[in-house]
């Protein structure tokens, strides 16, 4: 017995996401799970278990790897109901909306956001989530993009700079120069807080080639590639991804058939974000198609004020099934396994032996009850690196 050591049993139904073909969950039943010093240490079955210091039972219940959240931007200040509201009244999302977040945030103090992430990062525990990656996108200049990173490195590993989110306003008619500020000053500032290297590669935001030029300079400061391509419309984003090599393409709701090949033949993760087609009332990203040729899935919940305000890892996997087409067992590897996949991580994602201690208790006998019970608060117990939260 190990001191510290803390042994989940009575496990009805155990998602290792160490699948085999035609299982890609993994799933064991009547399983253990042994945690030591915040890994997985062993699993097995139940009748199996070693002794332990400590014992949850989870009488029977489903216990899932902790959602792993890939893409959200959580830095920011003010809300947008009103848009929103406006939208459901039959308004379209441009995007435009991101400049009034921008004003408000710029505004804002470094309390007042520190205090927004950490209530939007203890809402996804709650719900789940034990990964998140955070962008900034919502400063626009060089002091409020570098402080945006610095508050996000304090709430994870996976901080990502979007300098490259929309042109602000007061570059509105040299949007070449915002891009030298980019890829110069805001680069030079954001880069010691920053894991990853976004852009916006869209109609109304950034071309292919501004989008290319800002990501080739964060490549070349050690950040890794990800991009906003191919949400409001089709365009080169997701190729213009898959050739840098970025780690995941996002959004893809408008994809060509060129696209969907490109992301077949890549190491690229396509990461859908259905809580922004929900909340933009747009059609939704066809999973089947990309699932069906090869591609790697993920799901986040892209949770920002403006497109998709929503921090539930649950709320997505119910609208990917029922809107998207995935099976629940997809929509459950793509929220954990893919997401890990998107964040190139190995130690999340996952509860096999050496695994990161993040696991999910659920309310239910059977993970296909996130999407057959939606809006149901099913999350009984979250664990994050082998502690009860
Ligand atoms: O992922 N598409 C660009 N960025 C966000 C929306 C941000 C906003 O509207 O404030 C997104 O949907
Ligand atoms: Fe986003």
């Amino acid at each position: 017995m190990t001191r510290g050591s803390l042994l989940v049993d009575h496990i009805g139904e155990l998602v290792t996401n160490d699948g085999r073909d035609g299982d890609p969950l993994g799933v064991r039943r009547d399983a253990a799970l042994l945690i030591e010093d915040g890994e997985v240490a062993w699993t097995g079955p139940a009748r199996h278990a070693p002794a332990a210091d400590r014992r949850i039972d989870a009488g029977g219940a489903a216990v899932l790897p902790g959602f792993v959240d890939s893409h959200a931007h959580l830095v920011f200040a003010g809300d947008r109901a009103a848009e929103f509201a406006a939208r459901m009244a039959g308004e379209r999302y441009t995007g435009g909306g991101i400049r009034t977040t921008v004003g408000a945030t710029r505004a804002a103090s470094d309390d007042d956001l520190r205090a927004t992430v950490g209530r939007l990062r203890a809402e996804m525990l709650r719900q789940g989530t034990t990964t998140v990656e955070i962008k900034s996108g919502y400063g626009l200049n060089v002091a409020d993009e570098a402080r945006s990173l610095r508050i996000a490195a304090e709430f994870t590993g996976d901080t990502t700079f979007l300098g490259a989110h929309v042109v602000p306003a007061e570059y509105a008619d040299r949007p070449d120069d915002y891009v030298g500020l980019v890829c110069g000053p805001m680069l030079a500032a954001a880069a010691p807080y920053a894991r990853w290297i976004d852009v916006f590669c869209e109609r109304g935001a950034f071309d292919a080639d501004h989008a290319r030029a800002i990501l080739a300079c964060g490549q070349a400061a050690g950040l890794g590639v990800r991009l906003h391509a191919n949400q409001l419309g089709s365009g080169p984003g997701v190729r213009l991804g898959v050739e840098l090599g970025a780690a995941s393409v996002d959004h893809c709701t408008h994809l060509t058939d060129a696209d969907v090949d490109a992301l077949a033949g890549s190491e690229t993760v396509a990461t859908l974000l259905p809580g922004a087609e929900f909340s933009t009332r747009s059609p939704y990203p066809d999973a089947r198609r990309l699932l069906d040729a090869g591609v790697t899935v993920a799901l986040a919940t892209d949770c920002n004020p403006g497109s998709s305000y929503t921090s539930s890892m649950p709320f997505c996997v119910a609208l990917a099934v029922r809107e998207m087409r995935m099976t629940p067992a997809e929509a459950v590897w793509a929220a954990t396994a893919g997401g890990a996949a998107a964040l190139r991580r190995t130690d999340v994602g996952r509860l096999t032996p050496g695994a990161r201690a993040d696991l999910i208790i659920l309310d239910a006998p059977s993970h296909l009850h996130l999407a057959y019970r939606p809006g149901v608060p099913l999350i009984r117990q979250v664990l994050h690196n082998g502690v009860p939260r």
